[in-house]
């Protein structure tokens, strides 16, 4: 069979010749109904019958790997899509440096492997989750469009995940799998097992945040565990990366036409304070000093993801050959970080210091300064588009000890700027930071359904170009009545 090409005549469309691994298919098949009722039950509400315009994988080519066309949610085609199998690849880092890459798992590292994969596959129907209450409020049918596309992509990596599960880990792998689909996001008895997907997405910025910021994090991690010298995981993430290009495609552009409606508007009537937030909110697009605050959260929630600055598990990860660094292969060192060095920041007698630590132990401290280097990106084009505008506001990263929940900076408060304050200071000041009740009622309140095809909510401006070059009246999504 050509690995190139998907193989859409078993249930399960799939390019890993899953019609002659019976075994295999018939755990997926096993899996497919409880899939099916989480979808139901925790996929987005309603719209599950209307047509939208999607794109469903038919080869994991790079250069031509998708086809558009109109499906109903439920019937889209979830499969199993690995990038082809490089000849001869080799593992790329730590002790195992330069052995043949593993085809499979080998028994000393089955626990750590298994962890990793069920992690990252729990990230996947959470943020589903999270995003099921965003269709009724769309600004667009484009916008709508995008959501779920972002949903159905999100499933078909949960499928990814279950698959290495089920073909590479036996029982266990297929009770992992199960429990995959038992957890839900913010369920007090059984959440999802990282922070940021058990928090609430209440509205559309938070949605386009999510997916400039979190769905980064997801990019970092899937860069990493694509390095591992595990292949069927290796290649796995890499088809899921061509992906998710789009996810962080919505969440950038998303942000990027929030603010250039709010200086559009500030500018039409003659605003020249964009921190008058009262005036502004008047004209019903959304002040920038509320988006900055929506950033604050969402990209402090997203460092959180990468866990403790300094982590022994990290370590050993790298050291076993199963997690290597962003790009490792284009990264010109030994690869095994023996004598490395690499510097941390961290809480030294009160005050934030860079501490330099062994670059083995310090591997997602440099996985998140990666993280942040690409964050910036974004950045600079929305401070574009304010200062193109003619108005003197930036958009900023908080500091790194801003609002943390795990790592160095847990235990104490720091204001965006990376002052460190005591806790009465923090409760008075938080609500100037992030974003308030009063906040989100605002947000709330200008979240109202647009359903008319090339139509706009008045807080964002349309997008410059369509998906897969459609023109700006394309209905998107054919909503059923
Ligand atoms: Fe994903
Ligand atoms: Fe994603």
């Amino acid at each position: 069979m050509n690995f190139m090409n998907v193989d859409y005549s078993t249930k399960i469309p799939n390019n890993v010749n899953l019609s002659e691994d019976r075994q295999v298919l018939k755990a997926l098949e096993g899996w497919h109904p409880g899939y099916m009722d989480w979808w139901g039950d925790m996929g987005p509400e309603g719209f599950q019958q209307s047509l939208v315009y999607l794109r469903t994988a038919y080869s994991v080519d790079p250069r031509g790997w998708a086809k558009f066309d109109y499906v109903k949610m439920p019937e889209y085609r979830w499969g199993i899509l690995l990038a082809p199998q490089e000849e001869n690849r080799v593992i790329p880092f730590g002790e195992n440096y330069g052995k043949p890459a593993w085809q499979e798992v080998p028994g000393e590292h089955r626990a750590t492997l298994r962890r990793l994969i069920v992690i990252q596959g729990d990230t996947e129907p959470a943020s589903v989750e999270q995003q099921r209450h965003l269709g009724k409020t769309a600004p667009s049918l484009y916008d709508l469009r995008n959501l779920f596309q972002v949903n159905v992509e999100e499933g078909r990596h949960l499928w990814a995940m279950v698959y290495l599960l089920q073909k590479y880990f036996g029982r266990d792998g297929r009770e992992e799998a199960d429990d995959l689909l038992r957890r839900r996001s913010g369920d007090a008895d059984s959440p999802r097992m990282l922070g940021a997907f058990n928090e609430a997405t209440p509205d559309w910025l938070s949605f386009f945040m999510f997916t400039y910021f979190t769905d980064r994090d997801g990019k970092m991690q899937l860069h990493s565990l694509a390095q591992s010298g595990f292949d069927p995981l290796s290649r796995t993430c890499r088809f899921m990366l061509t992906e998710e290009a789009h996810h962080m495609f919505v969440g950038e552009t998303g942000i990027s036409r929030v603010v250039q409606r709010t200086c559009e508007a500030m500018k039409e009537a003659g605003i020249t304070d964009p921190t008058d937030i009262a005036w502004v909110r008047a004209l019903g697009v959304i002040d920038l000093p509320t988006i900055q605050k929506k950033l604050h959260l969402h990209y402090s929630l997203s460092l959180d993801l990468f866990g403790s600055e300094v982590s022994t598990n990290a370590a050993n990860a790298f050291n076993a050959g199963i997690k290597g660094r962003y790009r490792e292969t284009q990264i010109d060192d030994d690869h095994q970080l023996k004598n490395a060095t690499y510097p941390v920041l961290k809480l030294v007698d009160g005050v934030i210091k860079r501490v330099d630590e062994p670059a083995l132990t310090a591997l997602n401290m440099r996985l998140r300064d990666d993280y942040t280097q690409d964050c910036v990106k974004g950045m600079l084009r929305w401070n574009k588009i304010i200062s193109l505008a003619g108005y003197q506001y930036k958009l900023t990263l908080p500091n790194v000890a801003f609002h943390r929940q795990i790592g160095e900076f847990k235990d104490v408060h720091a204001t965006p700027e990376g002052v460190l304050i005591d806790d009465a200071t923090w409760n008075q000041r938080k609500g100037d930071w992030l974003p308030s009740t009063d906040d989100g009622d605002f947000i709330a309140s200008l979240m109202k359904p647009v359903t008319e095809a090339g139509a706009y909510a008045g807080w964002i401006s349309p997008p410059k170009v369509g998906i897969d070059n459609k023109p700006g009246d394309f209905e998107y999504v054919k909503i059923e009545t």
